[in-house]
């Protein structure tokens, strides 16, 4: 009997059709409306399972980057104790793209056989930001394969040149779609970064599924992140997020990548902010500002969010943030309005609405202010998001303002946490957000108590620290 006579005997068995939910990847075994994993709906999608061969398929496409089949036996990972193993991630390694906004939210720079997955909107301005960051490698001397699977050749040159990076030798630009087609030019061009602008649209012609379908996508990222691995490249592709937010199917891709960033801003708006939700190789704290401009996205100092101030706004106050390591201004706004009593609305934007509702109950209990049938709308400008218990202080001095028609004054701002009691608690890194208060020209800090009731040992001039007790206490600065 000829040696392939089993195999062919096996695959006489009828394949068995499962279908896979686009949005979570979950495996059901027969359609279904509503995913029953996450609940999508209509998101589950046909899919052949094919045992065994995906593994050697995947190999196939990218085996040749170690030529001859021995040298993948030489290659194959070892068993080593820790201080054996190169430290390859030290900083001088890591590719800095000069957005220095964007290196910091990646940790420092991009780390070679790597791959990020940069989501965003459709139209806030991805391909605009992968073009700067394509752009300003090249600068710095490594060579990037830009690979367009949206916009003609014609189109990136178009951009290229409004972004003044149409001048560089080191940077090389691809419009094409076809995985394979794309990892030969990879290939031949050896570039130290390949970026996908965007995965959605890039497909592989040996797979039954057509392009665009959630087979097609995970199989092409993962290939590419197979390829990061295996070639040293770092690899960033780009991915559009669906309107509520979620990576439109990637949630698997957020587990095969080593990091995710979201690109994130009003489309109406100019700024826009970069912060990563996973990063293998840095911390997920840090946020990058930008501004979207006639000729590309400018990096922005923090201290955009609070520009234009000018007379107190009742209603608005500034607390000093940490965002990963430094301090940025951030103001937090309220409004009041007229609600129904057991009906009345609390919305909250960029802000934990517990939180909001826990400063609700405190201002309730503790100040006195009768909210129940009023409408509150809380949000921190400028699309940051607070999450930290020492912007309490600044919150809730916002409502009670928006509430009474009364601000403090414009150099002052607040800093510290709110307890259920209505006491108010010291926070951490005083010293750090007051330096950047004081930075910015305020000149006021409403900050907590000490225990002792003696004022902070702190070495910084130009601002005057206002201790406070309690709610009641903090709540007399209201003028
Ligand atoms: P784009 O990067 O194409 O968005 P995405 O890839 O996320 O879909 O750009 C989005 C918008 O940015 C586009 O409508 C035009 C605007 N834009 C500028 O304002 N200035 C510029 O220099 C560029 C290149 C784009
Ligand atoms: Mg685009």
């Amino acid at each position: 009997m000829p040696a392939y006579a089993p195999a062919m005997a096996h695959s006489k068995a009828k394949p068995k059709a499962v279908f896979r939910c686009r949005s979570c990847g979950g495996v059901q075994f027969k359609w279904m409306g509503k995913c029953p994993d996450c609940g999508t709906w209509d998101a589950l999608e046909e899919e052949q399972s094919s045992k065994g061969a995906s593994r050697d398929r995947q190999k196939g496409l990218v085996e040749g980057w170690h030529s001859g089949p021995d040298a993948a036996t030489a290659e194959s990972p070892q068993a080593l104790p820790i201080p054996d193993i190169p430290a390859e991630i030290d900083d001088s390694t890591r590719l800095r793209c000069g957005l220095s906004e964007l290196d910091r939210v990646l940790g420092g720079g991009l780390v070679a056989g790597s791959a990020v997955l940069v989501g965003g909107e459709p139209g806030i301005g991805k391909s605009t930001l992968m073009l700067q960051l394509a752009g300003g490698l090249a600068r710095a001397a490594s060579r990037v394969l830009y690979v367009s699977s949206e916009e003609s050749a014609q189109q990136v040159r178009l951009r290229a040149e409004r972004l003044a990076v149409d001048n560089l030798k080191n940077l090389l630009v691809l419009a094409d779609t076809n995985l394979n087609r794309i990892v030969e030019q990879a290939r031949k061009a050896l570039p130290d970064a390949l970026v996908i602008d965007s995965i959605q649209m890039v497909y592989r012609g040996d797979m039954d599924s057509p392009p665009g379908t959630i087979t097609q996508l995970r199989r092409c990222a993962s290939d590419l992140v197979y390829l990061a691995k295996a070639s040293g490249i770092a690899v960033v592709m780009v991915g559009h997020v669906t309107k509520d937010g979620q990576l439109a199917g990637p949630r698997l891709l957020e587990h095969v990548v080593d990091a995710v960033v979201s690109f994130e801003g009003d489309r109406t708006h100019a700024h826009r902010v970069v912060r990563a939700t996973k990063n293998r190789f840095g911390t997920t704290l840090e946020v990058g500002l930008f501004e979207m401009t006639g000729t590309g996205l400018q990096e922005r100092d923090a201290g955009l969010l609070i520009e234009a101030r000018g007379d107190p706004r009742p209603g608005s106050v500034i607390c000093p943030v940490m965002t990963g390591t430094r301090a940025m201004m951030v103001e937090l706004q309220a409004l009041t309005a007229t609600g129904f009593l057991g009906a009345a609305k609390r919305k909250a934007s960029g802000i934990d609405a517990s939180r909001l509702a826990m400063l609700v109950a405190i201002l309730e209990q503790h100040a006195g202010l009768r909210l129940a049938d009023r409408d509150l709308f809380a949000s921190a400008v400028g699309g940051v998001r607070v999450t930290e218990p020492a912007a309490d202080l600044a919150l809730l001095l916002a409502i009670a303002g928006a509430e009474r028609r009364k601000s403090i004054g414009p150099t002052t701002c607040a800093l510290a946490e709110v307890g259920l009691g209505g006491e108010i608690r010291a926070t951490t890194h005083l010293e750090q957000r007051l330096r950047e208060a004081a930075r910015r020209g305020f000149t006021r800090a409403i900050i907590a108590r000490e225990p002792d009731g003696k004022p902070p040992k702190l070495d910084i001039q130009n601002i005057e620290l206002v201790p406070t007790r309690e709610v009641a206490h903090a709540l007399e600065e209201l003028t």
